[in-house]
């Protein structure tokens, strides 16, 4: 099935690579639901990704994503990261990248431009709206730090449990799923929503690539069942 693909990205002017956690896997991310080493698979989710449990419980969820934090910044992006990259650099304009990840691999693999849906693990932000203290007060150290003169906490600038995307990554997402004529799906297990409801609304062809069944397999026109790693460098190098 791979040979039919690899023409259809020949034949493409305007291509999206939704990934998600897969799309690490080969780089030493864990997944979210892979059974054994899935990330939810040790931690229940409504304990740390979301803001409730963070007001709860500051330290504990911070802790986590600072260890997340350390984690990613000792791996490496994988042949897939770097065969988009490529292609991107080959061809200016004709590849977006909108991806789930928040570890920020695909930028390190040198991909413009990437649509960070879900936030990046390596930033952090006010967790209340910040007032004129938060921008030019000290801040205290600590674990999270806070604003020296209100007590605002930093966060984590990532997507929690019931928060919106970030409104322009997702409109230029959409707008990028709507013109697109292929798009590759790689490594997600497609039951995340608004993301993955990308793949249900382009009318361009969509692919999925994961070694897995993944809940979008019915919607899409062919399954390479296989990983980022392997498969992306075939579709994408010339
Ligand atoms: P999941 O953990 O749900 O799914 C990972 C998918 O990657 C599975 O379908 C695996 O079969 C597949 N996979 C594993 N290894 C692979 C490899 N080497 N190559 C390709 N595919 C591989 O992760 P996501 O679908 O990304 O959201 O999860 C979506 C969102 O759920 C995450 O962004 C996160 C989580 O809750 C937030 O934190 C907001």
């Amino acid at each position: 099935m791979i040979e039919p693909v690899r023409q259809w990205v020949r034949d493409a002017s305007r291509i999206v690579v939704l990934s998600g956690a897969g799309m690490s896997a080969e780089s030493g991310v864990p997944t979210f639901r892979d059974a054994q080493t899935g990330l939810w698979a040790n931690f229940r989710p409504e304990e740390l990704a979301t803001e409730q449990a963070f007001r709860a419980n500051p330290a504990m969820v911070w802790d986590w994503y600072v260890s997340r934090r350390r984690m990613i910044e000792r791996v490496q992006p994988n042949a897939g990261h770097f065969a988009i990259a490529a292609f991107q650099q080959r061809h200016p304009g004709r590849l977006t990248v909108a991806t789930q990840n928040v570890d920020g691999l695909h930028q390190r693999a040198g991909s413009p431009g990437v649509l960070a849906l879900h936030g990046n693990i390596a930033d952090d932000r006010w967790l209340d709206p910040p007032r004129a203290c938060c921008r030019q007060g000290p801040v205290l150290d600590g674990s999270p730090s806070r604003c020296a003169t209100c007590g605002n906490l930093r966060r984590p600038a990532v997507v929690w449990f019931g928060e919106m995307l970030p409104a322009a990554e997702l409109a230029a997402a959409e707008e990028a799923a709507a013109r697109c004529e292929l798009m590759l799906v790689v490594g997600t297990s497609g039951v995340v929503y608004p993301a993955a409801g990308l793949a249900r609304s382009t009318r361009g062809r969509v692919v999925v690539l994961n070694p897995q069944p993944s809940e979008l397999d019915d919607a899409v026109d062919a399954v390479l069942a296989g990983t980022a790693a392997a498969l992306l460098p075939q579709l994408l190098e010339e």
